[in-house]
């Protein structure tokens, strides 16, 4: 099976899943965005209100903030692949919860698995620990962690790990938006070191 088709059928199962009580509140859920062939994935936390209406990533303005920050480094939606910890929106945006965590855990590690990155960029906290976790690594604060590179190896080659603080926080706080695109620097540098 191809990547194309190995990812519908897990879009397939994501929109049938009853795993947790999420599916009972939420409109679409957040399957994926961007490219399946692309050497970096992008792990933000859970869809938000607007994610939620149409299933696609990061539509809102952390969006925006994230597309400024794949541009910063020549990166765009088309040459990265773009998902979420937990699939279905919590509501009032809540932080996802352990449970909900461990049932959508599945499916992101089959989306790894499919599309095989070579730079994996957790956004927050919650997607950093899980990607840590999944890798051995051990979690510090994201205030240790942030615009770090982390090099594993892992049954398909070496993976590149840059955990980063979640874009919105530059919504809060528009000072964060330096420390964002400095550490997104370095996901410009492992690609550039992957690509020579
Ligand atoms: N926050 C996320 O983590 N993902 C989205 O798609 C939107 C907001």
């Amino acid at each position: 099976m191809d990547k194309t088709d190995a990812l519908l059928k897990l879009e397939d199962e994501i929109r049938n899943c009853r795993k947790c009580e999420l599916y009972k509140s939420r409109v679409k859920p957040l399957c994926h965005g961007g490219n399946p062939d692309a050497k970096v994935m992008i792990i933000g936390e859970a869809p938000g209100y607007h994610e939620d209406l149409c299933g696609r990533p990061f539509v809102g303005k952390a969006g925006k903030v994230l597309d400024k920050l794949l541009d910063s480094v020549g990166l765009s939606r088309d040459n990265t692949f773009i998902t979420s910890i937990v699939k279905c929106r919590p509501p009032s945006n809540k932080d996802p919860t352990g449970e909900q965590i461990r049932a959508c855990k599945p499916f992101l590690e089959r989306q790894m698995q499919i599309v095989r990155p070579r730079v994996i960029v957790p956004l927050g906290r919650f997607a950093g620990m899980f990607v840590f976790r999944k890798y051995n690594l051990e979690w510090k604060r994201i205030s240790e962690v942030h615009g770090r590179v982390y090099s594993v190896e892992s049954l398909v080659g070496s993976v590149r790990i840059v955990p980063l603080y979640h874009p919105s926080v530059a919504l809060y706080n528009p000072d964060m938006m330096n420390v964002l695109l400095d550490d997104f620097g370095a996901v410009g540098r492992c690609m550039k070191a992957i690509d020579s």
